[in-house]
C-alpha cells in the first residue's frame, strides 16, 4: 500500500508525485470539457451541491456498491479467485471513492486533477488495477461496465438532493452538472483502454 507525508486515506495521492501524469493535454481537456457542455456555472453548482452531497459522500457510495452487490457480473471484480469477497481491498478502495465525491464537486479541472483521472482510469485496468492495496481480484474492470455504471451513478443523484430546499430549477441545474461532471471523467478514465489513435 502506498503511503505518503500528506496522506489520511492510504492509496489517495492527489496532487503527488506517486500519481500517473496525463498525456492528455489541458488543451484537450478544454475541449472535452466543451463537447460534455461543461461551463463555470456547472462548477459553481456543484461547488454548491458539495454542501449537501459531500455529507452524504458514504450514503452515496453504500448506495452504489449495493447495486453492485446484487449484480454478480459486477461484484466479482471485488473477488478473489475463491469466489469470495476480497474484503480488505472493498474497504480500502471504498475510502477512495467516498473522497471522490468531494473531489467531483470541489476539484479545479486543472493539471493535478487531469492526473488524477488518468490515475483512475489507470486503477480499473491491468495497469494499475489491484496494486494499490495488495487487491486479490481480477486485473480489470471491463470498459463497458465502467461506462454502463455511469447511468446509475448520474441518476442517483437526485434522491441524495431532495434533503436540500432549493428549487426545481436549482436541482435540475445541480443534476446536469453532475451528470457533465460524470461523463467528463468517465471519458478521461477510458483513455488507458484504448490505443492512442482511438481515444
Ligand atoms: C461511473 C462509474 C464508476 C465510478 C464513478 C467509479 C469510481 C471509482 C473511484 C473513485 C475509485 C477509486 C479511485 C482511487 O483509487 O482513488 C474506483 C476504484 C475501483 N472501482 Fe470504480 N467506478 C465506477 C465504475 C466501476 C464499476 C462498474 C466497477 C466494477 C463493478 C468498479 C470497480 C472498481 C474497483 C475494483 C476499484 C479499485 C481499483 C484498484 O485500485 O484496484 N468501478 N472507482
Amino acid at each position: 500500500m502506498k503511503q505518503n507525508r500528506t496522506q489520511a486515506i492510504p492509496g489517495y495521492d492527489y496532487g503527488e508525485a506517486t500519481v500517473a501524469a496525463s498525456p492528455v493535454t489541458i488543451e484537450e481537456l478544454r475541449r472535452l470539457e466543451e463537447t460534455v457542455g461543461w461551463t463555470e456555472d456547472d462548477a459553481r453548482w456543484l461547488r454548491a451541491a458539495a454542501e449537501t452531497l459531500v455529507p452524504q459522500s458514504e450514503r452515496m457510495v453504500d448506495a452504489w456498491r449495493a447495486k453492485i452487490g446484487r449484480q454478480p457480473h459486477l461484484s466479482r471484480w471485488f473477488a478473489k479467485a475463491d469466489g469470495t469477497p476480497d474484503d480488505a481491498y472493498k474497504a480500502a478502495v471504498k475510502c477512495r471513492f467516498v473522497r471522490w465525491v468531494s473531489d467531483i464537486c470541489l476539484r479545479p479541472h486543472d493539471q493535478d486533477w487531469l492526473n488524477y483521472q488518468e490515475e483512475i482510469g489507470l486503477r480499473h485496468t491491468p495497469a494499475k488495477k489491484n496494486q494499490t492495496d495488495g487487491g486479490q481480484t481480477p486485473s480489470v474492470v471491463p470498459l463497458r461496465y465502467l461506462i454502463a455504471f455511469a447511468s446509475v451513478v448520474i441518476t442517483s443523484v437526485r434522491s441524495f438532493l431532495d434533503s436540500s430546499d432549493r428549487s426545481e430549477e436549482e436541482l435540475k441545474a445541480i443534476e446536469t452538472a453532475w451528470m457533465r461532471a460524470v461523463l467528463l471523467s468517465i471519458a478521461l478514465w477510458a483513455r488507458p483502454y484504448a490505443s492512442e489513435e482511438l481515444w
